[in-house]
């Protein structure tokens, strides 16, 4: 049995009966969101899967202080017709039991779970950020999950860094026979003692993989899916083709962004254009959104800067991206989904999700207290 915070009933209540009038549905950025037990939404550095009419909304369960940052609990599910009351659909991947040994242990690092829909196979796949229990970050894996039924539950299947013995379709002559010159370095954070390229990290981790750390999924139009991961020490946004299961890689990756540190990646498609947005690398303190656009998925990316607009902090609204949810409604409308973390305590991080507008040929967020969309 969950342990529960009831703490926000009343809020709940309050919420519940004004969250939908007539076809409007309103959001609160920041505030308590209840679930229908009067519970605060617990589904943190989520994404959001629309499937047979239902939204289905995944995310990091966090417990309570700051041991709760790490997965003392797994993933949990929550499932919406209108994407603002939510019913608690329980803990879709559970965390293994401390002493199992497994790499999914409680206790482990497990971020940013995203699930899609594999049509070919009817099976639903879910990625993470995996960091097995007791290295703190230095694992940059991911994990992969299965399940026959939407909601759980899901199996464990493997942790990678992805692949490995496979070159980018962009990688140079220096990656492929170059010098390498951070071999059996390892270094944290959001800088390097050098260029990466001239480290040549890219070469360091062929043989093992790729480091894997902030990730989101893409599913293009012909159901191809996309592993779109912070890499090379956080360094390099890769994207890599998955394969046609959904369950590894292909081999097919591109790198994009070298030596930007760009983290929290979220991806869209929109009028025949894909579109990034993307955080800097400050751990759980929130910095400038950024945001880019391409022709391809596989890039080559265009960075088309901070999409809010006059967020005067720099700080993406206190917030740091994690999915932007096309809205099924075929009125072009995607809604931004960002955590607003709370790392002292982890189960109290609240959700900031703001409409996404479309101006000079790229989008952008406005700072909002309280909004409506029409369904
Ligand atoms: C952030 C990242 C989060 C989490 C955090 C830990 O940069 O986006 O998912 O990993 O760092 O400090």
């Amino acid at each position: 049995m969950l342990k529960k915070t009831t703490i926000f009933s009343l809020p709940a209540i309050l919420f519940m009966t004004s969250c939908i009038a007539g076809r409007d549905v309103s959001f609160t950025p920041g505030e308590v969101w209840p679930d229908n037990n009067g519970v605060h939404i617990n589904a943190h550095g989520g994404g959001v899967l629309l499937h047979g009419g239902k939204y289905y909304w995944f995310g990091e369960h966090k417990t309570e202080g700051t041991a709760g940052n790490l997965a003392n609990v797994g993933v949990h599910c929550y499932s919406s017709e209108n994407l603002c009351d939510w019913n608690d659909e329980g803990i879709a991947l559970t965390v293994l039991p401390e002493g199992s040994g497994s790499d999914i242990e409680k206790g482990c690092i497990l971020e940013r779970p995203k699930v899609i829909y594999n049509k070919g196979t009817g099976k639903f796949v879910m990625w993470f950020h995996l960091e097995p229990k007791g290295a703190g970050y230095l694992g940059a894996r991911s994990g992969v999950a299965v399940a026959d039924k939407v909601t759980s539950p899901y199996t464990f299947l493997r942790s990678v860094r992805p692949n490995a013995g496979h070159w980018p379709l962009n990688a140079t002559e220096h990656h492929k026979t170059g010098p390498i010159p951070s071999a059996g370095q390892n270094y944290g954070g959001a800088s390097l003692p050098g260029d990466v390229d001239s480290l040549n990290l890219l070469a360091r981790d062929m043989p093992g993989g790729q480091m894997a750390r902030d990730m989101t999924l893409f599913v293009d139009d012909g159901g191809e899916a996309y592993h779109i991961y912070s890499s090379e020490d956080n360094s390099t946004l890769h994207i890599a083709l998955l394969t046609d299961d959904y369950l590894g890689h292909s081999g097919i990756y591109t790198r994009n962004f070298p030596g930007r540190f760009m983290e929290a990646p979220a991806m869209f498609k929109r009028g025949g254009k894909y579109y990034l947005m993307m955080s800097g690398c400050t751990g759980w303190a929130p910095n400038r959104a950024r945001s880019a656009v391409a022709d391809d998925v596989l890039g080559p990316w265009t960075e088309l800067g901070d999409p809010c607009i006059d967020d005067v902090q720099g700080t993406t609204f206190d917030s740091q991206s994690t999915f932007i949810l096309p809205v099924e409604s075929g009125k072009d409308t995607f809604i931004y989904m960002g955590d607003r973390w709370n790392p002292d305590n982890a189960i109290d991080g609240r959700y900031v999700w703001l409409p996404v507008e479309f101006e000079d040929g790229r989008f952008v967020l406005r700072r909002q207290d309280k909004w409506m969309m029409n369904r």
